[in-house]
């Protein structure tokens, strides 16, 4: 059940009196949440991270919101089962679009396995600044990989419901990007990646002359 499901209907939205526009052209982006999905290993954590840092060297606000990360606080109460991950990616998206809201652009590094709840977040995070990005690493490279031995232990039978392993990945069918890491450099890859969202948040003239409302 989610949230939206046991929601009282004396609840009503209050409106404030800064727009999400009014924030854009404060820091000088189109906020926008780069949606990163792949394998485990497949280099989801450190591209976001490298892009995060390149953004921020050019004078971008954004902000990581990264699988394992998230895990340890926001979603610790949730597992790996279908539902839980269904509700892991539906809270990350609710977060991705507040932060999109106050103006941040977003990285988020999530497996994502499921189309379905891919999906749902670009619903929640809104079609136009959703930028879907497929880190497509072929699994022999990530088992090789291996950071965190979590292919090993899965292989062993003692990580069940493991990704690529005995859970399926849902391919997205139409990424805005395809990124195979096992054929170029975390440099040269972010570099990509910065080159995309960099057309991506860039405010037309229009919207850099926009200007302020009056407050009183
Ligand atoms: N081109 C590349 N891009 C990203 N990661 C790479 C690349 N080449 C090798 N790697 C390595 O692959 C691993 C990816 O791990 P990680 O970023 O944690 O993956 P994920 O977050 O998708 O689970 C890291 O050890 C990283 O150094
Ligand atoms: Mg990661």
């Amino acid at each position: 059940m989610s949230s939206d499901d046991i929601k009282p209907a004396h609840v009503v939205w209050h409106d404030g009196h800064v727009q999400t526009e009014d924030r854009s052209y404060l820091l000088g982006q189109r906020p926008i949440t780069v949606w990163l999905t792949g394998l485990s290993a497949s280099g989801k954590s450190t591209l976001a991270f490298a892009l995060e840092r390149r953004l921020v060297d050019i004078g971008h606000a954004c902000y990581v919101l990264d699988g394992d990360n998230v895990r340890h606080g926001l979603n610790k109460d949730l597992g790996f089962s279908c539902q839980d991950r269904n509700e892991n990616i539906r809270r990350i998206a609710e977060v991705a679009r507040l932060m999109n809201n106050a103006g941040l652009i977003v990285i988020t590094a999530f497996i994502s396995p499921y189309g379905d709840d891919r999906q749902l977040a670009r619903e929640i995070v809104g079609v136009e600044n959703f930028v879907e990005v497929y880190v497509n690493t072929p699994i022999e490279i990530c088992e090789a990989r291996d950071p965190k031995g979590m292919y090993r232990r899965a292989r062993a039978g003692q990580i069940s419901g493991f990704t690529g392993v005995n859970d399926p990945y849902e391919s997205p069918g139409r990424p805005d990007l395809t990124i195979n890491t096992s054929i170029a450099s975390p440099s040269e890859c972010a570099g990509k990646l910065l080159a995309a969202v960099i057309a991506r948040i860039a405010l037309s003239e229009g919207e850099k002359r926009q200007t302020f409302g009056d407050s009183q």
